[in-house]
């Protein structure tokens, strides 16, 4: 039984304390930051871009697990690379040569994934699986921290994790949205291994413990 990697989404940190959040994250269990890029094009909202990233490199000790929900996200990612991106995510939805864009992204030294939105359904991964080095599920329409998690994803992770199995592969499963101590058993449960973790993390009263309860849901 592995245990389940914990990325809290650097998206519900302070802004203003943001070196501070940062060494709460480096000091916790948690295994990796989660990184959200938005671009008001893909989804209705402006995060942080370049500059912001390489200033958490600069004290990140876990690495960078960067959700791309921007259109077109092949213009940019020898930049997220050189800037410090371990893992890279792109959306099935906005690239369309998907499988040149995950070429791309390990030709620049990451790991390459893809994130499915609420309606796509897992089945459009069939193919392209053994090339994902993982699978973002997500669990919230993007856009926003602190939404309602949607119940459908539960089956979601069931099928996908049914392929991953079914073909032989370790490609690990990702949620992102709405991931508390109710939802995040519950996901395990049906096969996740990542748990991204916004609000739930940062607006409790000790973040440090928080990621530490959530470290112990297990398979
Ligand atoms: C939303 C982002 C998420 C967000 C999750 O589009 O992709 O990573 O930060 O926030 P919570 O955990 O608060 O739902
Ligand atoms: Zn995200």
């Amino acid at each position: 039984m592995n245990t389940t990697i914990i990325a809290p989404s650097v998206l519900a940190a302070d802004f203003a304390n943001l070196q501070r959040d940062i060494e709460m994250v480096n000091n916790s269990q948690a295994d990796w930051f989660h990184i959200d890029v938005m671009d008001g094009q893909f989804v209705p909202n402006i995060s942080f871009g370049m500059p912001v990233i390489e200033a958490i490199k600069k004290h990140a000790k876990k690495p960078l697990d960067v959700h791309l929900m921007i259109e077109k996200p092949e213009r940019y990612i020898e930049t997220f690379a050189k800037i410090g991106a371990d893992i890279i995510t792109v959306h099935h939805e906005a690239t369309v040569h998907l499988h040149r864009t995950l070429k791309q992204i390990k030709d620049a030294g990451c790991k390459a994934g893809v994130v499915l939105n609420l309606s796509t359904p897992v089945s459009v991964l069939e193919d392209i699986l053994p090339d994902c080095y993982m699978v973002l599920l997500m669990s919230i329409n993007p856009g926003f921290g602190g939404q309602k998690f949607e119940e459908m994803t539960y089956a979601k992770v069931k099928k996908l994790r049914k392929m991953i199995d079914e073909q032989g592969l370790d490609t690990l499963i990702e949620i992102d949205g709405g991931v508390n101590n109710v939802t995040g058993p519950k996901l395990i449960e049906a096969g996740a291994d990542v748990l991204v973790a916004g609000s739930y993390v940062f607006n409790a009263e000790n973040p440090t413990e928080t990621i530490a309860h959530l470290k112990t849901f297990k398979r």
